[in-house]
């Protein structure tokens, strides 16, 4: 299971990437307008702090300016992953990308039908969109089995990125169906860490210690 941060705040990266589990990171127009900073030099940061793919998505919708932006993007860095949107243009340009060995994120997946045709159209990644279908009372988690078992049916190499995670057990659920990567918000990758059991457990342990150190 790899772990990706989905943020494009500087201090967040760099705070995941120093607890040693970061693979990459995935951002998105409206995490990167929340940051209110120049996107290029916002990437050439992201590429400094971590050495693995990094989703930049295209704001256009139709073929030829999706290609534009991507190529643009796509000669940044190897590292860059283009993230596209689950339209018809997005995945002709995907097709193209594809064959131009441009690695590809389809994003705003919300079915299992158009992840078959992110699969067909060569991504490497797809990436569902768990919290979201849960808002609308839609279980996001069944769409990541189905996408999971289509996939494996048919061999596709496309990665499933488990995307619009709001909560451990959406990771722990992704983790058991077998998904290939998670992308969560720094604080979801924060609580991944705690338990109550290993705070009191430790706590314990260091005032046992300190009864013994304290009669020498
Ligand atoms: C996916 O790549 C998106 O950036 C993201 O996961 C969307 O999450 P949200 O539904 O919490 O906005």
């Amino acid at each position: 299971m790899k772990f990706f941060i989905d943020t494009a705040n500087i201090d967040e990266i760099k705070e995941a990437a120093s607890l040693g589990i970061l693979d990459g990171v995935t951002t998105n127009p409206s995490l990167v307008s929340k940051e209110g900073k120049d996107f290029r030099k916002l990437l050439d940061e992201i590429l400094k702090i971590v050495d693995g793919p990094i989703s930049a998505e295209v704001v256009s919708t139709d073929y030829d300016g999706i290609l534009k932006e991507a190529r643009e993007y796509a000669a940044i860095h190897k590292n860059i992953v283009i993230k596209v949107p689950l339209i018809k243009e997005g995945l002709k340009a995907v097709k193209t990308l594809t064959e131009e060995k441009i690695n590809t994120n389809v994003t705003l997946c919300f079915s299992p039908s158009q992840a078959l045709l992110a699969a067909k159209a060569g991504a490497t990644y797809i990436s569902p969109f768990v919290g979201r279908l849960d808002d609308i009372s839609t279980n996001g988690m069944d769409l990541i089995s189905q996408i999971v078992q289509i996939y494996r049916n048919y061999d596709y190499q496309t990665q499933v990125l488990v995307a619009s995670i709001r909560h451990p057990l959406h990771l722990v659920e992704a983790s058991l169906i077998g998904a290939d990567v998670c992308t969560m918000p720094f604080s979801v990758i924060d609580k991944l860490f705690n338990h109550p059991l290993t705070d009191n457990g430790l706590a314990k342990f260091l005032s046992d210690w300190k009864k013994l150190t304290d009669k020498k």
